[in-house]
C-alpha cells in the first residue's frame, strides 16, 4: 500500500507530503469546495499542523476526462493534471472522487484495488448493494476510507450540536427541517445546478442527493433512523440543459419525508429545488425539546429556553400580542471554517496519523440505504422500516 509520504524541508519546518489524485475536480463541488476552498486553502494556511514544526502538505494531482478543462484549472495554481486514471492511481497516496455519482463506484473500486486510501463525495454509490460491497472491499484491503458529510461541519450545525450536548433542550421531541431554494429551470436565467440532477437515468433526483445528508445529520445529532415515509414529486417537468436545450425531468425535484429515530424523536424534512426562500438561510432545522427549542441554519443558531417561552393564546380575531421573532436569543457561534475543509483536515490526519475518522464507507452506505428506502416508501406509498446496517 502506498502510504509512504514524501518529506520536504521548507523554511517553516518539516512538511509531510500527501499526494491526492482528485477526480471530477472540474465539476461544481470538485472545483469550489474541494480544490479551491479545501486543498488549496490548506496549502495557503501552511498545511495541517500536526506537531511543532511539522505539517501535512496535500499535493493535488488533478484527474479528469477533458484535458482542456483540466489544464485551465491546473495551470493558474501550477498543479499537475492527467487524463490517465490508472496512472494517477499508481502515483498517489489518496484517491478522491467528486465525479457525477454514477461514475463513482467503478473508480473507487479501482482505487481500492490499487491499495490507495479513498475519500469521496456523497452518495457513495447509486445503490445499497454496491455501497456495502465497496465498504467491505475497502476494509478487506486495509485502506482508510471516508465519505463527505459536510453538514456536520457547518458552523450552525456544530453550534446546535453543542446546544444539544449541553442538555439545554431537555428531551428532544421533534425535528423539522426545510432545505431548498428555487433552481431556475432555464434557459434564462440559466439553471444554477447541473442538468444530470434532474434525470433519473443519469443518477439524479433530490432523494439520492439529500437523504445521504439527512442520514448522518439525524443519526449523529438525534438518534439512528429506524423508519421512513417519503413522497417525492417532479414539480417542474421540463428543464433546460447546459447547452440551452429542453429535456424531460425524469427525476424528482422535491421530497417530503418523515423519519422515526431510535429514542422516539420524530423528524420531518422537506427537500426542494422548487421553493422560494422565506427563511434566514437555505437550510434551517428546528429542534423542539421539553426544556427549550433551537433553530439552526448553515451558519447561525438561535435558542428559546423553556423559561423564556411566550404564552401564546389562539385568537386570530386580534393582532397577536406576542412578537414571536423577538423571543429568540442568538447562540454564540463556532469559529467559522469551510465545512468541507474541516472534514478534509480530519481525513488527512486519519490517513497520516491514524486518528479516528468515523465517517467511512459504512456511514456512506447508510446514507445510500436511506435514499433507497425513501424511494421505496414513495413507490409503494407506505411506511418503511430502516434495518440496522
Ligand atoms: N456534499 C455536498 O453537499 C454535495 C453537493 C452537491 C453535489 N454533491 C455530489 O458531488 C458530486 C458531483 O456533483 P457536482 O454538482 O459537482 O456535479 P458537476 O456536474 O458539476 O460535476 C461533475 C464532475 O464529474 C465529471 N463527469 C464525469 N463523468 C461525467 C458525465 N458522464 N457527465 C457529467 N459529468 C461527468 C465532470 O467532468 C465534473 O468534473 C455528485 O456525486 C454529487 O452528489 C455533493
Amino acid at each position: 500500500m502506498a502510504n509512504v509520504f514524501q518529506e520536504a524541508e521548507p523554511e517553516l519546518g518539516r512538511l509531510r507530503e500527501i499526494r491526492i489524485a482528485m477526480n471530477g475536480v472540474t465539476g461544481r463541488m470538485g472545483t469550489n469546495q474541494h480544490l479551491v476552498r479545501s486543498i488549496l486553502a490548506i496549502r495557503e494556511q501552511g498545511g495541517i499542523a500536526v506537531a511543532p514544526g511539522e505539517a501535512l502538505w496535500p499535493v493535488p494531482l488533478l484527474v479528469g476526462r477533458d484535458e482542456r478543462k483540466l489544464s485551465a484549472l491546473a495551470e493558474p495554481h501550477e498543479l499537475e493534471y492527467t487524463t490517465d486514471l490508472a496512472g494517477a492511481l499508481a502515483d498517489c497516496d489518496v484517491y478522491f472522487d467528486a465525479q457525477v455519482t454514477s461514475r463513482r463506484e467503478d473508480a473507487v473500486r479501482a482505487a481500492v484495488e490499487a491499495g490507495r486510501h479513498v475519500y469521496c463525495e456523497k452518495p457513495l454509490t447509486e445503490d445499497l448493494a454496491s455501497a456495502v460491497a465497496l465498504a467491505r472491499g475497502a476494509d478487506a484491503a486495509g485502506i482508510k476510507h471516508g465519505v463527505v458529510q459536510d453538514k456536520l461541519f457547518l458552523p450552525g450545525i456544530r453550534t446546535l450540536k453543542r446546544v444539544l450536548d449541553s442538555g439545554a433542550l431537555g428531551r428532544v421531541l421533534s425535528v423539522r427541517g426545510e432545505f431548498g431554494y428555487w433552481v431556475f429551470p432555464g434557459p434564462d436565467p440559466a439553471p444554477q445546478r447541473p442538468s444530470w440532477n434532474y434525470r433519473a437515468q443519469d443518477g439524479g433526483g433530490i432523494v439520492a442527493d439529500m437523504f445521504a445528508h439527512w442520514r448522518y445529520v439525524l443519526d449523529e445529532l438525534f438518534g439512528s433512523v429506524s423508519g421512513v415515509f417519503a413522497l417525492g414529486a417532479t414539480h417542474v417537468p421540463v428543464r433546460y440543459d447546459e447547452q440551452g436545450d429542453p429535456y424531460e425531468a425524469t427525476a424528482e425535484d422535491a421530497a417530503y419525508a418523515m423519519f422515526e429515530l431510535d429514542g422516539g424523536v420524530i423528524a420531518q424534512l422537506n427537500s426542494s429545488w422548487c421553493v422560494r426562500v422565506d427563511r434566514g438561510e437555505l437550510f434551517e432545522l428546528q429542534v423542539d425539546g421539553s426544556e427549550g427549542t433551537a433553530v439552526a441554519g448553515l451558519r447561525e443558531c438561535r435558542l428559546q429556553p423553556g423559561a423564556a417561552t411566550p404564552r401564546s393564546v389562539w385568537n386570530p380575531d386580534l393582532p397577536d400580542p406576542v412578537d414571536h421573532r423577538a423571543a429568540w436569543m442568538p447562540v454564540p457561534g463556532e469559529e467559522p471554517d469551510n465545512a468541507f475543509k474541516a472534514q478534509w483536515e480530519l481525513f488527512l490526519r486519519h490517513v497520516a496519523l491514524d486518528e479516528p475518522f468515523p465517517w467511512d464507507f459504512h456511514a456512506g452506505a447508510r446514507g445510500v440505504q436511506l435514499s433507497e428506502l425513501g424511494l421505496r416508501s414513495w413507490r409503494e406509498r407506505r411506511w418503511v422500516e430502516v434495518p440496522e446496517l
